[in-house]
């Protein structure tokens, strides 16, 4: 009974949207017909910074933008910049600390009270959340994004999205894309192969684009394969809109535009900030002479309207900012992020009953580092710092002694060190907390090294002479090296927690809160093993992504280095079991659905969670693929003793590599591993399952095409017999049929356009196209096994 109730309901709901979307349609065509040319093009750019175009005389309102993407940033009016004199807001956890939760119901909640917020504060499109992968440990934003994996960063922005919307209130997906370098950030080409732009760079924005449809999508400042991501109609129109449907609308990110009637022409809607009514001439004169089909700007005039509208339809009156509940929720959501690198002996978490004297050292204790630099710095409500939430909620009965141990204005001064090793060696514990001051990580700059401040880095060290009992606290938006890793019992690191953060980093310390957050990027133990060592941050305008499909942990597995820390590691103050792994078949074909289910036990003494990754390993593939890729996760909460299922389900698309030659994705038949892990470096189930491919793709050849590529097709083969059959006979043994003709593999090698030369003019030049022609009338299944056969011919 109830469930049909919820079903009817839900029926309505959906049809009531459908004819609200279709009364705003019909709507916004009368609209248009009535604009004229002038109005329509100025619809096309910001009225200021924050705001859209409004066109008073037919009542078209205006929305206000404004950043984004861990708090609201919203300056006192729209055209005011809006640095330091913004209004107070909720400052959460930075991108890279929401991901360490790996937890999209949360991440969801985050995004809802956003929402919230951008409704008490008349904003209707916020902007972010940012999807862009962390391609090198020193990409200035890497606070800002979540990850350097692909299914886990578009998993996340789809959940923050959804949250967001949900409210009645936009978001902008950004920046699109293979925005992952801050040098020169106006101008840098991304010299991406468009296998590993489809793999690891459209594929965040994908899933966020398909889950959860962002309102609006924010164009980047650099180029992609040399085209301008604000006029690149391959990402604006092909992709975004044709391929993943893409329903809002692409508004520039500021200041990025350079073409305006390219920018136009490529599917870019909107222009921001309003830079000068010369653009406005720029693209009226366009159209005019007709370089722009008037049609083109019509659609995206109305698609702008239907955003503009619709957010208008659900702004809602005297909503409450509800600073206290959302600064609560952000402590809780910190606690979620906090990832405990190493905890040896169990030092943490502080047991009042060993430890009676605790030292805080470190000035980030009491000025705390909470969130990055550049557009995105938020003006908190409130502000927390370690200490006095130390003192105040966790300080009876013991002692807490604070040194400041470094000065955050000099790196170089170590005149304070000599007080805190005095403390630290007559305290029980010492708490050091150290990291990233704020210039160290910012929009606009990359970092030049992976490196704390000298002084931090010796005082942990001294500070772990003295005492045995030594944690770092760290407070960073992104990968930092850590030399002194061996000296201490502890690591705690605690990202860039926003206002409510010092709260949580106690409530772990002193184990109120079970740590329960993975790194969501690899920790490496110097900068030489990261994948764009070589390629960051590009030469004279251009960055060639070398490492390719490789980023992250699929480079560390592919070179087998040993990272600091692996992707997806993070402890527990208690122990989870792995078991009883079930696939619904061993054997699937791409259409299937395969379920993959497993359960994981808290066998510890203490309720934790666990976030359990699945990855997927192609045994033998014909292109060559990371040794692992994460397709799915999930974080599941478990009380002592309890066990729970997890359940995943797979389909042909978390098989497949994307082939550039032939622009699709492709499921190749063969084996696969799923691997069950709790770190990308801590494997603990696996199963082999086979995969036959339905895929039917086409051979595609031409006069460079290798003889080996006909030869292993058996179709194509048949050609190569007819055309040369006296060739092939000659390598044929006795007794032999043609199939088993043995072809040295210096001949295999050789592409089509030679063959007249190799079979001596067996086949002529003229034949040669003819026999182009009737292979590309040839599709295949797509195997490995195919391959192999060319492998075993000897020369
Ligand atoms: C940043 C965007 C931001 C915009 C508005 C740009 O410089 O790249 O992320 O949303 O400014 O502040």
């Amino acid at each position: 009974m109830k469930k049909i109730l919820v079903l009817s309901i839900f029926i309505s709901t959906s049809w009531f949207m459908n004819a609200q979307e279709q009364d705003l349609k019909t709507k916004v065509d009368e609209l248009v017909s009535q604009l004229t040319l002038e109005e329509k093009v100025s619809l096309c750019s910001g009225r200021d910074d924050w705001s859209s175009q409004p066109i008073e005389r037919l009542n078209i309102p205006w929305i206000w933008m404004a950043d984004g993407p861990h708090g609201l940033r919203r300056a006192p009016a729209t055209n005011k910049a809006g640095y330091g004199d913004q209004h107070p807001a909720t400052c959460f956890p930075t991108a890279s600390a929401l991901s360490a939760t790996w937890d999209t119901d949360l991440i969801y909640q985050v995004g809802q009270a956003l929402g919230e917020e951008c409704q008490a504060l008349g904003v209707n499109v916020l902007l972010g959340p940012g999807v862009n992968i962390k391609r090198s440990v020193l990409g200035g934003r890497n606070f800002e994004y979540f990850s350097e994996d692909p299914v886990l960063s578009g998993e996340l922005g789809a959940a923050y999205i959804n949250g967001v919307q949900s409210q009645g209130v936009g978001t902008s997906l950004k920046h699109f894309t293979a925005n992952n370098v801050e040098t020169m950030r106006m101008y840098m080409n991304s010299d991406v192969d468009k296998r590993t732009l489809h793999e690891i760079y459209l594929t965040p924005f994908e899933i966020a684009v398909k889950k959860a449809q962002p309102w609006t999508v924010m164009a980047c400042y650099n180029r992609v394969q040399g085209v301008y991501g604000t006029q690149n109609p391959y990402l604006l129109t092909k992709m975004l809109k044709e391929e993943w449907g893409f329903e809002g609308i692409v508004i520039s990110d500021w200041f990025a535009v350079v073409d305006r009637v390219e920018a136009l022409k490529s599917g870019m809607h909107i222009e921001m900030p309003h830079v000068s009514d010369v653009n406005d001439e720029i693209l009226l004169q366009a159209v005019k002479d007709e370089l722009v089909d008037e049609e083109v700007l019509d659609n995206l005039v109305k698609e702008i309207l239907m955003v503009v509208l619709k957010a208008k339809s659900l702004e809602r009156d005297e909503v409450d900012q509800n600073v206290v509940a959302h600064h609560q929720l952000a402590r809780e959501v910190h606690g979620q992020a906090i990832t405990l690198l190493k905890n040896d002996d169990a030092i943490l978490p502080i047991s009042k009953k060993k430890y009676k004297t605790i030292a805080v050292i470190g000035e980030f204790a009491t000025n705390p580092r909470y969130q990055g630099n550049g557009s995105s710095e938020v003006k908190p409500t409130q502000l927390d710092n370690v200490l006095d939430i130390i003192r105040n909620e966790y300080g009876k009965g013991i002692k807490i002694k604070y040194a400041q141990g470094y000065n955050l204005k000099n790196d170089t001064d170590y005149s304070m060190i000599k007080e805190a090793v005095q403390l630290a060696k007559e305290s029980d514990i010492a708490l050091v907390f150290a990291g990233l001051p704020l210039h160290y990580e910012s929009e606009g700059i990359d970092r030049k090294h992976i490196d704390m401040p000298a002084a931090h880095n010796k005082l942990m060290a001294e500070v772990a002479k003295v005492q045995v009992n030594t944690v770092a606290v760290l407070t960073n938006g992104s990968a930092v090296a850590m030399p002194w890793i061996n000296e201490v019992s502890a690591v705690l690191e605690t990202w860039l927690g926003g206002q409510a953060g010092a709260g949580a980093v106690a409530d772990v310390l002193f184990g109120a809160v079970n740590p329960s957050g993975k790194l969501a990027e690899t920790f490496p133990i110097k900068l030489a093993d990261t994948p764009a060592s070589f390629n960051f941050p590009g030469e004279q305008g251009n960055v060639i992504y070398g490492e390719r499909i490789f980023v992250g942990y699929r480079y560390y597995d592919e070179k087998q280095i040993e990272p600091l820390f692996p992707f997806g590691h993070g402890l527990s103050y208690t122990s989870f079991e792995y078991y009883d792994l079930k696939v619904s078949s061993k054997t699937i074909n791409d259409k299937d659905i395969l379920k993959v289910s497993l359960k994981v036990k808290n066998t510890g003494s203490v309720a934790g969670k666990e976030i359990v990754q699945l990855y997927v390993n192609d045994t033998e593939s014909t292109l060559q693929r990371p040794e692992k890729e994460l397709k799915y996760f999930a974080k599941v909460d478990l009380q002592p003793g309890e066990a729970k299922e997890l359940t995943f389900e797979l389909s042909g698309r978390d098989f497949s590599y994307y082939d550039a030659k032939r622009d699709r994705w492709i499921a190749e038949s063969g084996d696969f591993k799923l691997l069950i892990a709790a770190s990308s470096r801590d494997i603990r189930l696996q199963e082999t399952i086979a995969l036959e491919s339905t895929q039917q793709i086409p051979l595609m050849v031409d006069k460079y095409t290798f003889a080996k590529e006909l030869w292993d097709n058996a179709e194509a083969r048949e050609l190569l017999k007819e055309y040369m059959p006296n060739w092939i006979k000659g390598w044929t043994p006795e007794g032999k049929t043609m199939d088993e003709a043995n072809i040295p593999g210096f001949f295999m090698e050789h592409p089509l356009i030679k063959f007249p030369y190799i079979t001596h003019n067996e086949i002529t030049h003229d034949e040669v196209k003819e026999l182009i022609e009737r292979c590309n009338k040839i599709t295949y299944t797509p195997s490995y096994r195919t391959f192999k056969e060319v492998e075993n011919v000897s020369f």
